[in-house]
């Protein structure tokens, strides 16, 4: 196998022919692999057995920081075929019909660590990056269409209520319903995540949202508000919250080892890309305010149209290089996809290559999973880690008289446009629309999307969930059960009822335990 002819992601593998020497990493070959050189037979070691120093301080250096958040994830590559015509809506290019485009997917759990199970309550992060003509488009989404908040700002205050306590270590429900009931935005989310979605059976059996609005730009500059779901082919299934405990125990690794193992066994998981577009003009006067994370727009308002479909089919060489170093974000663009006024993406398109400079290093878009297979023509230099640097016949700034790379408008992205509703700068609601209401998204999943055995593990998943808390925290837990009771009644009354007969109530307070 040479470097020429295998995927572009996995050009970091070195095959090592049978009966080959050991070497240091400078290639040198080493005396041993079991004996460290010594003083005597009983004198201490030499610090000049560098190989013994080299091994020890490489083996110290082998972790990257786990992500944030995201921590456990897997991933495969595979590819976009797309069958469809939909010119009229984008003129990205790895979007038109018939065009197949590699890509790496990753799936993951928001809130626990790396070695956390697979199987915790949890939305699924479900973040794709195409290798395109025209550069990396990342899409970056979840197992769920809506999120928790719907501001940038909230972002870290929510992760911290579901994350580990600074204090004991320790992650904590009553943290967690004191951030929801205090931001009652999450209502439609927290639904999702309570019910049966909250809990899929393996990453193949979930649907994917791109979640946020986006917009589509056509050849002619035309241009529609779209989100994009992509449906599983295999079936949406999900575990009860017995059997992920369970499992949790049992098998910590169980989403991982059956994508893994579908795959190595020629069972490729697919999903049908499908988009839903709003032209532009009807946005004002939608219902819900189509930019808000934690609104859906019905499908009966703007049905799904197919555009092709996702097949992965192929398992990583190498699961740090090419899964854990794999780097996604949502300011990866190409012209004919655009961003919108969703105040959270416009946070988002900020915060990933941040984070990326930081814990994989600067020059992250360099390591072979995150290489572009379009050519790389920037004017970035060196920085640590660096590889790759312009021909020295190739200027290093702009403007340059000896033919350097320069911006060509016309095949360059585009953000994309939108009325911003004044010129000054504001801080405030969004823009009401007729029917927005935290909770009214959140009622029609519950009375008109669940049947009765839904509703009822509904109600069995957030009592149990609920009842982790003290029930000294009187005032918190009224705010829970008003919290459902806005969604409906009778679920205020379940959940109370339920929590207040649990005879196995918790100990999560708030405050400093
Ligand atoms: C991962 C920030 C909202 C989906 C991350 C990471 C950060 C982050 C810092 C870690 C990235 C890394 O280490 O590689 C934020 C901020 C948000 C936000 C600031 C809100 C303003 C969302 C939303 C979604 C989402 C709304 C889904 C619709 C994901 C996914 C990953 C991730 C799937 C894991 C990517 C991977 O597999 O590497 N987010 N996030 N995030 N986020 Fe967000």
């Amino acid at each position: 196998m040479t470097n020429e002819n295998i995927h572009p992601a996995d050009r970091g593998s070195v095959d090592i022919p049978a009966g080959s020497p050991t070497t240091m990493n400078s290639g040198v070959p080493v005396p041993s692999d079991e004996y460290s050189a010594q003083v005597g037979q009983q004198g201490p070691h030499p610090s000049h057995d560098v190989y013994l120093i080299e091994k020890l301080a490489q083996f110290n250096r082998e972790r990257v920081p786990e992500h944030l958040v995201h921590a456990k994830g897997s991933g495969a590559f595979g590819e976009l075929e797309v069958t469809e015509d939909i010119s009229k809506w984008t003129k990205a290019d790895f979007l038109q019909k018939g065009k197949k485009t590699p890509m790496l997917a990753r799936f993951s759990t928001v809130a626990g660590e790396q070695g956390s199970p697979d199987t915790w309550r949890d939305p699924r992060g479900f973040a794709l990056k195409f290798y395109t003509e025209d550069g990396n488009y990342d899409l970056v989404g979840n197992n769920t269409p809506v999120f928790f908040v719907r501001d940038a700002i909230k972002f870290p205050d929510f992760i911290r209520s579901q994350k580990r306590k600074g204090g004991s270590g320790l992650r904590n429900n009553a943290m967690q319903w004191d951030f929801w009931t205090l931001s009652p935005e999450s209502t439609h989310q927290v639904t999702w995540l309570m019910g049966d979605r909250g809990l899929p059976k393996t990453y193949r059996h979930m649907d994917g949202f791109g979640s946020h609005t986006y917009q589509f730009i056509n050849a002619a500059g035309e241009r529609n508000w779209v989100k994009f779901h992509f449906k599983t082919n295999q079936g949406i299934d999900f575990l009860t919250q017995d059997e992920a405990d369970k499992l949790a125990g049992t098998d910590p690794d169980l989403h991982r080892k059956d994508l893994f193992q579908s795959i190595q066994n020629g069972d490729f998981p697919s999903w049908t890309l499908y988009v839903q577009i709003m032209p532009v003009d009807e946005a004002d006067g939608y219902r819900f305010n189509p930019f808000d994370l934690t609104k859906v727009w019905s499908q009966k308002d703007y049905p799904l149209h197919k555009v092709g479909t996702m097949t992965l089919n192929r398992n990583p060489l190498n699961f740090f290089s090419q899964i854990e170093q794999a780097a996604f974000e949502p300011s990866n663009l190409v012209p004919g996809i655009g961003f919108s006024p969703d105040k959270m993406l416009l946070g988002r398109v900020f915060a990933y290559a941040d984070i990326h400079r930081y814990r994989i290093g600067a020059n992250y878009q360099q390591l072979p999973v995150n290489q572009p297979l379009a050519p790389v023509n920037s004017y970035a230099k060196e920085g640590a880690m660096n590889y790759q640097f312009h021909h020295p016949a190739v200027a290093e700034y702009y403007p340059n008289s000896t033919g350097g790379p320069a911006a060509q408008p016309e095949r360059a992205f585009d953000f994309g446009e939108w009325d911003t509703k004044g010129a000054n700068i504001y801080r405030g609601e969004y823009v009401q629309h007729a029917e927005d209401s935290d909770q009214a998204q959140a009622t029609t999943l519950y009375r008109d999307v669940m049947d009765d055995a839904a509703r009822e593990r509904l109600v069995g998943n957030i009592v149990g969930h609920v009842s982790a808390v003290d029930p000294s925290e009187t005032d918190l837990l009224e705010r829970v059960y008003a919290y459902w009771g806005a969604v409906d009644e009778g679920l205020g009354r379940k959940v109370r009822d339920g929590v207040e007969s649990n005879p196995n109530r918790g100990d999560a307070k708030l405050g400093w335990n």
